[in-house]
């Protein structure tokens, strides 16, 4: 359900928006595999990414949403190929217990049970860099912002997801399996079930100060 504009305040709690923000994570563990996605929440939350800004306003993003199990298994078996080695890769120059290590078996779950998520979401972006205007800037900066709304939609309807590009190395294939047509770019594909759980708690990250300069590169805030 999305509301009318009428309904949308002209305020917003803090609390509630940046904790939606501070808390929207690559989820793994707690999806749930066993629960089915209406497809219609799924719109509702493209309904939403849809507002997200876009480069000359060109409407030029598509979704794929892959709910059928062959395809899905088809796709984890692509994915597998380009994770697990590299996975494995990681994984041997991880400190034991340090958070890398996490989130290498984070990534490697996500690998193991992709085929049984739910919904497998595509964003899509018609065209391709290099062709006309469309420089990477242009071209992700159109469709990245969209699918980081989609996933903070999801978060707030009890969806988890996680942003994955291991398949951009495989995209011929993906096209094949999935009709998609040529001269246009897979941005990502991302697992998208129900959590389980309530809380997440915030990704530790540097201090904003640390990562901020302020009129010269020379000139850091912290
Ligand atoms: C551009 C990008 C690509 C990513 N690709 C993958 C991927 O292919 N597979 C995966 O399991 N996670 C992928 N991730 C998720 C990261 O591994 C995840 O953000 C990391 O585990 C840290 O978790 P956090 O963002 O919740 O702190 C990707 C994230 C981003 C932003």
């Amino acid at each position: 359900m999305t509301h009318p504009a009428t309904e949308i305040p002209t305020t917003f709690d803090l609390t509630q928006t940046d904790g939606l923000l501070r808390t929207t994570k690559a989820v793994s563990r707690r999806l749930d595999l066993t629960r089915d996605v209406p497809t219609e929440l799924i719109l509702d939350c493209i309904r939403i990414a849809s507002a997200a800004p876009i480069g000359g306003n060109r409407e030029a993003n598509r979704w794929l949403v892959v709910k059928d199990p062959v395809k899905r298994q088809q796709l984890a078996q692509l994915y597998q190929e380009v994770g697990n080695p590299y996975l494995a890769a990681l994984r041997a120059k991880a400190e034991p217990g340090s958070r890398q290590a996490r989130v290498i078996e984070a990534g490697q779950y996500i690998a193991d049970h992709l085929a049984e998520v739910p919904a497998l979401v595509l964003p899509i972006r018609l065209g391709v860099v290099g062709e006309g205007v469309f420089n990477a800037q242009s071209l992700y900066g159109s469709v990245v912002p969209a699918v980081w709304s989609f996933q903070l939609a999801a978060r707030s309807r009890g969806l988890g997801t996680r942003y994955t590009t291991y398949l951009a190395t495989r995209a011929r294939e993906v096209a094949e399996l999935l009709g998609i047509p040529e001269e246009v770019t897979q941005v990502a594909l991302l697992p998208v079930a129900y959590y389980t759980g309530e809380r997440f708690s915030p990704a530790p990250r540097r201090d904003p100060a640390e990562i901020t300069y302020l009129d010269s590169w020379e000139n850091p805030v912290g």
